[in-house]
């Protein structure tokens, strides 16, 4: 699936700091752009940085048309992104990449999704239980499971629990509470993101539970749009043993996780 990207003026309208090095940022969108979809993301402009950075789109209200981005620092742009101010204005192109397919998923009857975050992970899956739960008009079974590596870098829990039970693991492993839910029903589907180590243990997991897994996937970037081939990923088509390369910002970054080769 492919969305019309559009390069829009972008103005800040709050910037909240939820958790260590974390912020919540909204920007209120100058231009019209299709409205993105869960797991896509936006290639902001940094002043001040020569390559935009990509950030998951966290949120996005269509009435307003604000979006909102989770931005945790981890080097010079997102240091920038996070020192921005109500009315500071930039560019960001946006919606780029392939989405969670979630409304192929749900087929029309009530979703039973799980979403898995860990870290920085849990952004994307905050617009994915928004957007699950509003298809669902509220009814859909939405259980999330959270790990960071420590309370100070947690944000989002209260937010996930407005949508389903919700579990919180600070420290371990993300994917015990996961196994144990797994021993007693299989969802639909699990929608994830964070870490690869996470990424790849969650992978031999539904590949014994045989739950259908979908996964955001990071990579370093360049152009955002296909050209430069700096974030390829290997893919295994239907799990195989043929490993083609594939653009994380254009054939995803989302992918069926049985597919990914984890390095
Ligand atoms: C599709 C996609 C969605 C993303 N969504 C979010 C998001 O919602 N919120 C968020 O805070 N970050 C997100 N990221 C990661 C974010 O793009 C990087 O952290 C950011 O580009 C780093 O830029 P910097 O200038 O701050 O750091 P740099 O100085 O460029 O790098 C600092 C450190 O971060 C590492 N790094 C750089 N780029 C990435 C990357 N893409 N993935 C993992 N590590 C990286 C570097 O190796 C280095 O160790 C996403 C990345 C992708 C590809
Ligand atoms: S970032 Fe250039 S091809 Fe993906």
């Amino acid at each position: 699936m492919k969305s019309a990207a559009r390069d829009i003026v972008s103005r800040v309208i709050s910037n909240e700091r939820i958790a260590d090095r974390i912020h919540d940022i909204r920007f209120a969108l100058h231009s019209a752009a299709e409205p993105p979809l869960p797991g896509q993301f936006a290639h902001v402009s940094v002043p001040g940085v020569f390559l935009r950075r990509p950030i998951s789109i966290a949120g996005f209200d269509p009435a307003s048309r604000i979006a909102r981005l989770i931005v945790r620092v981890a080097g010079r742009g997102t240091d920038i992104l996070s020192h921005m101010k109500t009315g500071d204005e930039t560019r960001m192109t946006m919606p780029l990449g392939n989405p969670y397919p979630i409304r192929e998923l749900t087929g029309g009857e009530i979703p039973d999704i799980w979403l898995v975050g860990g870290g920085i992970g849990a952004a994307p899956l905050l617009y994915a239980a928004d957007y699950i739960s509003r298809l669902a008009g509220g009814r859909a079974g939405i259980k999330t499971f959270l790990g960071f590596r420590d309370a100070a870098a947690a944000f989002g829990a209260s937010e996930f629990e407005a949508y389903g039970e919700t579990s919180l693991d600070i420290g371990g492993f993300v994917t015990d509470a996961l196994t144990e839910s797994l021993g007693k029903k299989i969802p639909d589907a699990i929608l994830a993101c964070g870490p690869a180590p996470m990424l790849s243990s969650l992978q031999k997991i539904c590949a014994r539970s045989g739950v259908r897994a979908y996964a955001s996937l990071e990579e370093r970037m360049g152009c955002g749009v296909g050209a430069c081939l700096v974030c390829n990923c290997g893919i295994s088509k239907d799990a195989g043993d043929e490993v083609s390369y594939k653009r994380v910002c254009r054939d995803g970054p989302v992918f069926p996780l049985p597919e990914v080769v984890f390095k």
